[in-house]
Formats: structure tokens, sequence, C-alpha cells
């Protein structure tokens, strides 16, 4: 079960007029049991009662840098305390003093001195989180690897309409128990996604139509989990999903295949989910070719990625394919889960009168394995995503193989 259990998380309270939704958050984390600290900036306590939130959270609550206990230094004692600090409701002024490194009083000192994680949940006026400046200073911490969650876009107090209002408390827990959900914790996963190109000519390349949503999709759940992710993508026009993803951009097999070897030695699991071209250009020209009546293409067959890493005799990693087919698609598939010496593959149907699941924001997988087998129903790639993730992790551990 997902828990915050003894989780410690120092609450950082800053002045903005979404404070009273703070009353409802550490109800609900005392619910959950986690265990909160409060620290409060001098403007915050302009809005609320600091005795309130004492009550509440059922310990002192914090404000003052010079407070000493038992001759503790109260800014290095609540750094190392803290698993997490969420700076909630965070305002321009904290967002800008965290990204600058400011120490200039009990909560910019504490954020400068922890190594705890730092979440940010931003709450102001649209145009002040538009301005460039904050938008300049949430691009460093992001950089920084703090995550900002929020805000949300609506009618705000001021009574403008934009980007700027403060999550709600359920919606953080919802957050902060998927954050602390990390069963991949120290996992590396590779998955390799998307397409390759194999040129014909400067101009010209054979390909299909993959978009790399489908493996883009398990990356992003992979990192959510926990896991350090090495995302090896062919030519695709999608962002780099947040999280600890490290990206590697190829354009052919044979360049997917280099980036693959180069990087697997110290992989937990591997998922091929890229739709790699069977077959390359014997003779690349490399000039454009004249438009001829005929034209003849030899083709020479690329090598087999996945069956290299299967095939490792040293860190073989857990290795997961996808097949996709218009036709026989588990007999297929079956046949690829031996012939490629794979621990359990993903059949999807990819004939145009199913669902299109190439190129597609849907998907339906069989999954398959050498003594069972599971379908995921058509959802979306994110959903199938997370479900997948969630058999690949029973899958791993009951085989337990390394
Ligand atoms: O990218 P999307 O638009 O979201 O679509 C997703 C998808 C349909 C591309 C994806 O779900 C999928 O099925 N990917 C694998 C497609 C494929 O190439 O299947 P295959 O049957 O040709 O290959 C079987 C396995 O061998 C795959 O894991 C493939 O990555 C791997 N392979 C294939 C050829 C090769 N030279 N090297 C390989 O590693």
């Amino acid at each position: 079960m997902i828990t915050l259990l003894k989780k410690r998380i120092l609450l950082g309270i800053s002045g903005s007029i979404a404070i009273y939704k703070v009353f409802e958050l550490i109800r609900y984390l005392r619910k959950k049991q986690a265990i909160v600290r409060i620290v409060m900036t001098k403007t915050s306590k302009k809005l609320i009662n600091k005795l309130s939130l004492q009550i509440l959270s059922n310990y002192k609550v914090f404000d003052d840098i010079f407070y000493t206990n038992n001759n503790n230094i109260i800014h290095i004692k609540l750094a190392k305390w803290a698993d997490l600090i969420l700076l909630v409701p965070a305002t321009a002024n904290i967002i800008a003093k965290v990204a600058l490194g400011l120490a200039d009083d009990l909560l910019s000192t504490i954020c400068l001195a922890t190594k705890a994680k730092i979440i940010i949940i931003p709450s102001m006026n649209n145009y002040m989180y538009k301005s460039p400046v904050t938008q300049h200073n949430i691009k460093t911490l992001r950089k920084r690897g703090i995550l900002i969650w929020g805000p949300n876009f609506g009618k705000q107090i001021c009574g403008d309409i934009g980007l700027g209002s403060m999550l709600n408390p359920n919606i953080i827990i919802k957050k902060l128990k998927q954050y602390f959900n990390t069963p991949l914790k120290n996992f590396n996963i590779m998955i390799t996604a998307g397409p390759t190109h194999e040129l014909i000519d400067p101009v010209r390349f054979i390909s299909n139509y993959s978009s790399g949503k489908m493996g883009f999709s398990i990356a992003y759940v992979a990192a959510l989990l926990g896991a350090n992710v090495t995302l090896i993508s062919g030519p695709v026009n999608l962002l780099t999903p947040p999280g600890n993803i490290k990206r590697i951009n190829v354009i052919s097999a044979l360049e997917m295949k280099k980036a693959v070897m180069d990087n697997i030695s110290n992989q937990n699991i591997f998922i091929g989910c890229a739709a790699v071209s069977d077959y390359r250009i014997i003779n690349f020209s490399s000039s454009k070719i004249a438009k001829k009546d005929n034209l003849i293409i030899n083709l020479i067959k690329n090598p087999d990625i996945i069956s290299e890493v299967s095939q490792l005799t040293k860190n073989r990693p857990y290795v997961i394919g996808f097949s996709a087919e218009t036709n026989l698609i588990k007999e297929h598939a079956r046949k690829k889960l031996i012939e490629k010496k794979l621990d359990l593959i993903c059949a999807n149907n990819v004939s145009k009168n199913r669902f299109n699941n190439i190129n597609n924001n849907y998907n339906e997988l069989y999954l398959i394995w050498h003594d069972g087998e599971m379908l995921l129903s058509l959802n979306k790639k994110q959903v199938l995503a997370k479900q997948l993730m969630k058999q690949i992790i029973i899958r791993y551990e009951k085989d337990n193989k390394h």
C-alpha cells in the first residue's frame, strides 16, 4: 500500500492568500500519519495565526532563524530532519530566493542547507507567475531537480483569470502518495522508443509510422516509480517526459544498437518498444539520387538489438520486447519471445482496421511470458504504461533472475 506513514514532511509556508488551504493539507497529512513540521515566513504570519498551525500540526511552529534548543542550530536541524520540504503556498518571492540561493530567513536558509527533495506548490497572481523573471526562476529550479506542482488555471481571488492558483490539498496528497511510491528506486531501466530512419540518400529514408508515444509513456511511468531511465529514441516529435530520464537521440538502427550496447552494462531492465527498421540500404548514396523510371534499392538486414541484449552473458538485464503485427498477433509474439530469448513480450495489433495502435494515443497489449499471458485492454497509452510497469515489477520479482 502506498503510504505517507512516518514520512517527515517540512511545510514551508509563505505569504500567499491561498494559505487557508494549508489547514486542510495539514489535516490530510496527519490523517495519513505523516510527521509534519512547519516553518513560517514573516509575511505568512500576517495572514494566519501561528497558534492555529501549532495546534493542527501538534508541534511547535518555527519562524526564527536564531531559535536554539539544546544548542541545536534550528535551520541545520530541520534541514537534516526532513524527508521532503514542501513549499506551500510558494510565493514568487520564496521561489526567487530558492532559485538564487538567498538565505535571509529561516525558510530560505533551510532550503539552502537541505539535502532533502524540495517540492514547490506555487500560488500567486497570474501576471506574477507568467513574468519572465518567475518563469526563469522556475526553469532554474527544475534544472536543479526541484519539482514544481501546479499552479492551476482559474479565477483568482484578485478577480483575474489565469495560471497561478494553488493546487487543492487532495491533489497534493495524491501527488505525494505517487511521489513516495517508488518501487523502482535504484533501478536502472533502458527503454527504446520510436522508429529508426534508414537513409537512402541525404533527403530520403525508409521507416515506419511509430510515433514514440508508447515508449515515452513507459519511460515517464518508470521514472515516476523511481527508476533511473535511459530513453533511447529514434526520430520522434515528442518532448522528453519529466523525471529522471536520460534521453539519447538516434536516427538509424545501427546508431540505436550502439547507444543501447554502450549503456547496457548496468541496466536492470531493458524494454525494446522501438519499431526498429528490419533493413537498411546497402549502398547509401551521399548525393540525392536522380529520378529514374525504375529504381532498385538493395537492402540488408539490420542487427537485432534486443536479441543481442538478451544474449548478454554478463550483466544481462530482464528483457521485455514488443511485437507489432497485423495478423496472428499472439502466435507471432510467442515465436519472437522464444527466438529472441525474451522474458516477456507485449503484442499489439497494428492493422489499420483495428485501433491503428501505431502513431495513435490508444493501444491494447497482450502480455505473454513463458508460462502465462494477460490482456491489457484498449486504453490510453499512459494508462497502459502504468498497467504494464505494474506487471513488469510483479514478473521481475517472481522470476527473481537478477
Ligand atoms: O510508437 P507508437 O506510435 O506509440 O507505437 C507503438 C508501437 C506499435 C511501435 C510499439 O507498441 C511496438 O509494437 N513496438 C515494436 C514494434 C516492432 O518493431 O516489432 P517487431 O516485431 O518488428 O520487433 C520485435 C522486437 O524486436 C521489438 O522489441 C523490437 O524493438 C525489437 N527489434 C526489432 C528489430 C531489430 N532490428 N532490433 C530489435 O531490437
